[in-house]
């Protein structure tokens, strides 16, 4: 039996990556997705190979108005919103003695990152609210919420805030039913790394300091989204599970 059949999951940043993976996993399980993506070409592309009505919106989840007409968009062709994945996000490098006041690198990490899954928690919890019947809001961190990464303090600054905002969301959305988790990936190998540069060498070079010896993949966190997606999470909630390959632990 499929563990999402009969839900609703809208997910951001899917045209790519993580999002990709989890859309695409969802979808096995019986989802009807939602690719939220500011790549729209992109996320077109992947909703028509999922099938099954996937459906691909244009979305910069900085700006408030796509997040609600994402939403919007998702009750228009669905009639509901029952999950919510929070995966767009960027980590573009820069040390933070090279940046200034006002730095873009700074700037955009945190309306990406920050505000990004203000915006689109907020347009979809209201939406859940409406509806009165629960709902599962996901958000990715990563492990630089927990580990610090040199050339990275604003990412890193960003994937924090977000856990303090699952923590405290969890508690005032309790009374909703609706259950807000992250996961925290460790490397995991997207198109979003191989961008910073790093070759598939690096990647595996890297992956040999990991426990498990292997860089992660997408599914690996799909897996653990569609856990906090399911029925199976009901008592789950201002919860952070790490999916890293014991990297965190060593
Ligand atoms: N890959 C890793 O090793 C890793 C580790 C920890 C956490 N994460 C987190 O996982 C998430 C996905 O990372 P990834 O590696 O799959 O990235 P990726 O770059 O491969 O894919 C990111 C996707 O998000 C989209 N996106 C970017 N900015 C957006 C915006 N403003 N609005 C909507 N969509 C936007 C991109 O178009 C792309 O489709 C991010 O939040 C990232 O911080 C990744």
């Amino acid at each position: 039996m499929a563990r999402l059949s009969g839900k609703v999951a809208l997910i951001t940043g899917a045209s790519k990556g993580i999002g990709e993976g989890v859309a695409r996993v969802f979808a096995k399980e019986g989802a009807k997705v939602v690719i939220a993506d500011v790549d729209v070409a992109t996320a077109k592309k992947v909703a028509s190979s999922i099938g099954s009505g996937a459906l691909a919106v244009e979305c910069d989840v900085s700006n408030a108005g796509h997040a609600n007409q994402a939403v919007a968009a998702a009750v228009e062709k669905f009639g509901k919103i029952d999950i919510l994945v929070n995966d767009a996000g960027i980590y573009p490098f820069k040390n933070f003695l090279d940046q200034d006041f006002g730095d873009p690198a700074w700037n955009k990490a945190m309306a990406v990152n920050v505000e990004g899954v203000r915006n689109c928690t907020l347009a979809a919890a209201k939406q859940m609210k409406k509806q009165g019947k629960g709902g599962k809001i996901i958000t990715i961190s990563s492990i630089a919420a927990v580990k610090g990464y040199s050339g990275l303090v604003h990412y890193c600054t960003t994937k924090a805030a977000v856990l303090g905002f699952t923590r405290a969301l969890a508690l005032e959305l309790a009374p909703l039913k609706i259950n807000v988790n992250a996961v925290c990936p460790g490397l995991i190998d997207t198109p979003g790394v191989h961008a910073l540069g790093m070759s598939n060498e690096v990647v595996n070079q890297t992956a040999k300091t990991i426990p498990l010896q292997r860089p992660g993949k997408p599914e690996d966190i799909a897996w653990a989204c569609v856990y906090l997606a399911s029925d199976e999470s009901s008592f789950v909630t201002g919860q952070a599970i790490i999916v890293d390959g014991g990297d965190t632990v060593k």
